[in-house]
C-alpha cells in the first residue's frame, strides 16, 4: 500500500480551497469574519446549520454534529478511505503526492504482502473459472441457480467453486512460483499437524471472495454443499491479510451506491448481500455472521451516515441489533431497523416476496429509537408497578435523546397509551435528564447509548464545555489563562472535552496541527470548536461568562453528589453557588453592554 509522506498530507491540506470543495454540494454564504454556512451535506435540512472555517479548513454541523477537516470531508462525501481521499483531493487541487521512503525491512514486508494479494487474486479467478467450466461444479451451478442468483450477479461477486481434491490449488500455485509458506500465510492451505505437509483448505465448496474497499481479495468464505460438510461456512484462517471481523463483505461493490444514497443496508450473510444487490439494492454489505465490531462500525461510518439493519428478527437477532447500536454509538452512525419476519433472512425474502417488496421494506426502515421502544414494550412486565417503573425509566432514557419530531410524538403517544401515564409523566418522558447520574435501568448500558445522530443534540453541560473551549481558541491570549484556571477532572464531564482541554493547553494557537493522525474523535472536536468559535461573538467578557457557567455546573454536580451520598456540606456548597451566580450575573451584564457599545 502506498504510504504518503506527512508533508504530502500537509501540502494537500494547504492546497484545498475549502469553500470551492464544499460548494459543489452546498451553496455557501458568508456568516462571519472567518466562517461560511450552508445546508449540511450530511443530513436533510431546510435551514443552514453547516458551518466551515475556510482558513482552518474545518467544518461542523450544528444540526447533526458532523465535523472534521478536508480529509474526513472527502472520505465521507465520496465514500473513500483515508488514502483514497488524499489521492482524490490531490488530484482535484493539483498536488503531486510523495511516497514515504521505506527501509529495507518495510519494503520486504510490503513486497511479501503484495505477493499474497496476487496469490489470492489468482486463486479467486481460478475458483471462478472452475465454477463455470468444470463438470465437477455442475451441482453447485444448479444449486446457485435454484437460489435465484443469476450468472451476472455471481460473476460480479466473483463467486467460484473449490475442487474437492486435496491439492489442486497447492499444485497450481506452486507451478506459478508460490511457496507452501505463502499458501499457508494467505489462508489457502493448512498444514497437517503430524506430517507437517500442506493441503488445500477449501475443498468442494462454493467460494465467496472477500475484498477490501479497493476490491483486492483478502480471503474467502466457503459454503458447504451438503449437510455432512461442517462447518456450513468455512472462512479463511486469520493470517497476514485476512482478519475476521475487520471487513464488511461487498464494501467495495457497495461503496459508490452507499455514498450516493447516503445509507447502507447491513445484512448477516453472503447470500443475503448477493440477493439484495440483484434486487437493485447495490448499497448492501454483509457482516459475515459476526457480531458488529468497532472496526466494522468504522467502516460503515465511512460508507454513509445511515445504516439500515436488515438482520434476522428473532430474539437473538434483536439482541444483536442492540449490541450493534452500542458499538455504533462510538461512530456518528444513524441506525434504522428494517422490519423482517422472524426466522427469515433477506435472501429468503427476495425469493418469497420478490425484489419490489423487499425494496419497499428497506425503504420503510424505522429509526432505531422506535425499534428500541417497541422492544422495551414487548419485553417489559407491564402487569405490576415495578415492571412499569423499569419500563418507564428505560423508555425515558431512549426518548429523552430523540430530537422533537412528529415521529417522536407518535412514540410518546404509543408509550403513554400502553403504560397509561399521567400527563406529567408523559411530559417528563422527553425531558432531558436533570440528575447527572444515569437513571438505573434494566439495561442501562443499552438505553443510555443512543444512536449518535440523536445523541448529537448536546446536553447543556456539553454545550457549555464546548462553548468555553471554542472561545479559548477564538481568543488565544485570554484563553490560555482561562484554560490554566480550570480543573480538567472537575470542570469537564466527558472524556473527549477533557482531552480537548488538555490538548488546547499545549496547542492553543494551532490545535489541528498536533492531533495524532488516527485520532478522528479529536480532529472532529477541534473542527467543531474552531467553527463554533468563529461564530460566537468572542470577547474576554464572553469568555468570562462561559468560565463562570462551567464553575456553576461544577458546583451543581457537587451538590447533587453530596445530596445522594448524604454529605452534610450542602449548605456551604449552596452558598458558594450563590456567590458564583451573582458573579455570573455581573459578567453577563458586562458582556452584553460591551457588545452593545461596539
Ligand atoms: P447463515 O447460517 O444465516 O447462512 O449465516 P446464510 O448466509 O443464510 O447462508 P445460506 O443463505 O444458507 O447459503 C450467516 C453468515 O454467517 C457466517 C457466514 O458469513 C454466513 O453468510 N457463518 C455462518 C460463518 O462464518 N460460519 C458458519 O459456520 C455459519
Ligand atoms: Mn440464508
Amino acid at each position: 500500500m502506498a504510504r504518503y509522506t506527512a508533508d504530502s498530507k500537509e501540502r494537500v491540506r494547504d492546497a484545498v480551497d475549502m469553500v470551492a470543495l464544499v460548494s459543489v454540494r452546498s451553496e455557501l454564504r458568508r456568516a462571519g469574519p472567518s466562517s461560511y454556512q450552508g445546508l449540511c451535506p450530511f443530513h436533510e435540512e431546510r435551514s443552514p446549520s453547516f458551518g466551515i472555517d475556510p482558513a482552518k479548513k474545518v467544518y461542523y454541523c450544528f444540526g447533526c454534529g458532523a465535523s472534521g477537516d478536508v480529509f474526513t470531508y472527502a472520505m465521507e462525501t465520496e465514500g473513500l478511505d483515508f488514502v483514497a481521499a488524499m489521492e482524490w483531493l490531490a488530484d482535484r487541487f493539483s498536488i503531486t503526492l510523495e511516497v514515504e521512503a521505506e527501509d529495507e525491512g518495510a519494503a520486504e514486508r510490503r513486497k511479501g504482502r503484495e505477493r499474497l494479494l496476487e496469490l489470492l487474486d489468482r486463486t479467486a479467478t481460478f475458483y471462478s473459472r472452475f465454477l463455470w467450466d468444470s463438470s465437477e461444479a455442475a451441482d453447485a451451478r444448479t444449486y446457485l441457480a435454484g437460489r435465484g442468483l443469476t450468472q451476472e450477479t455471481l460473476q460480479t461477486f466473483r463467486v467460484g467453486y473449490a475442487p474437492s481434491a486435496w491439492d489442486t490449488v497447492l499444485l497450481a500455485s506452486r507451478r506459478n512460483g508460490f511457496s507452501e509458506l505463502e499458501l499457508v500465510a494467505a489462508g489457502l492451505a493448512s498444514r497437517n499437524k503430524e506430517r507437517g505437509s500442506a493441503y488445500d483448505r477449501f475443498r468442494g465448496r462454493i467460494m465467496f471472495p472477500l475484498a477490501d474497499l479497493r476490491g483486492r481479495t483478502l480471503g474467502f468464505g466457503a459454503r458447504a454443499m451438503r449437510d455432512s460438510q461442517q462447518p456450513k461456512y468455512l472462512n479463511s484462517s486469520d493470517g497476514e491479510v485476512y482478519h475476521k471481523g475487520r471487513q464488511l463483505f461487498a464494501a467495495d461493490l457497495a461503496r459508490a451506491a452507499s455514498a450516493k444514497a447516503g445509507r447502507t443496508v447491513l445484512v448477516e450473510g453472503y447470500t443475503d448481500v448477493l440477493a439484495l444487490h440483484q434486487a437493485g439494492l447495490h448499497n448492501t454489505v454483509g457482516l459475515m455472521g459476526t457480531a458488529l465490531t468497532s472496526e466494522q462500525a468504522g467502516a460503515l461510518a465511512r460508507l454513509a451516515p445511515i445504516v439500515d439493519l436488515a438482520l434476522d428478527a428473532d430474539a437473538a437477532g434483536k439482541d444483536a441489533m442492540l449490541r450493534a447500536a452500542r458499538v455504533a454509538a462510538g461512530q456518528r452512525l444513524e441506525l434504522r431497523v428494517v422490519a423482517m419476519p422472524a426466522g427469515t433472512d433477506p435472501a429468503e425474502l427476495v425469493a418469497s416476496e420478490g425484489a419490489e417488496a423487499v425494496r419497499a421494506r428497506v425503504e420503510a426502515a424505522v429509526p432505531f429509537a422506535s425499534f428500541q421502544v417497541q422492544r422495551i414494550l414487548e419485553t417489559a412486565n407491564l402487569s405490576n408497578g415495578e415492571g412499569r417503573d423499569i419500563a418507564y425509566n428505560d423508555l425515558r432514557n431512549v426518548l429523552s435523546g430523540v430530537p422533537p419530531s412528529p415521529s417522536r410524538d407518535d412514540l410518546v403517544r404509543l408509550v403513554a397509551g400502553r403504560l397509561t401515564l399521567s400527563e406529567q409523566l408523559v411530559s417528563l418522558l422527553v425531558a432531558p435528564p436533570t440528575d447527572p447520574r444515569p437513571t438505573p435501568t434494566s439495561d442501562s448500558q443499552t438505553a443510555n447509548k443512543l444512536p449518535p445522530r440523536a445523541a448529537v443534540v448536546l446536553d447543556r453541560r456539553q454545550q457549555t464545555e464546548r462553548n468555553f473551549l471554542a472561545l479559548c481558541i477564538a481568543l488565544p491570549e485570554a484563553g490560555r489563562d482561562a484554560l490554566r484556571s480550570v480543573d480538567l477532572d472537575q470542570h469537564f464531564t466527558s472524556e473527549l472535552t477533557r482531552r480537548g482541554a488538555a490538548h488546547l493547553r499545549e496547542h492553543l494557537t494551532d490545535p489541528a496541527d498536533h492531533v495524532a493522525p488516527d485520532d478522528t474523535e479529536m480532529t472532529g472536536l477541534i473542527a467543531e470548536l474552531s467553527v463554533r468559535g468563529s461564530r460566537e461573538l468572542a470577547s474576554p467578557d464572553t469568555l468570562a461568562v462561559e468560565l463562570l457557567q462551567l464553575e456553576m455546573a461544577r458546583i451543581e454536580r457537587e451538590i447533587a453528589s453530596a445530596r445522594s451520598s448524604g454529605r452534610l456540606d450542602i449548605a456551604t456548597l449552596a452558598a458558594e453557588l450563590n456567590t458564583v451566580k451573582a458573579e455570573f450575573g455581573d459578567a453577563v451584564e458586562r458582556a452584553t453592554s460591551t457588545r452593545a457599545g461596539q
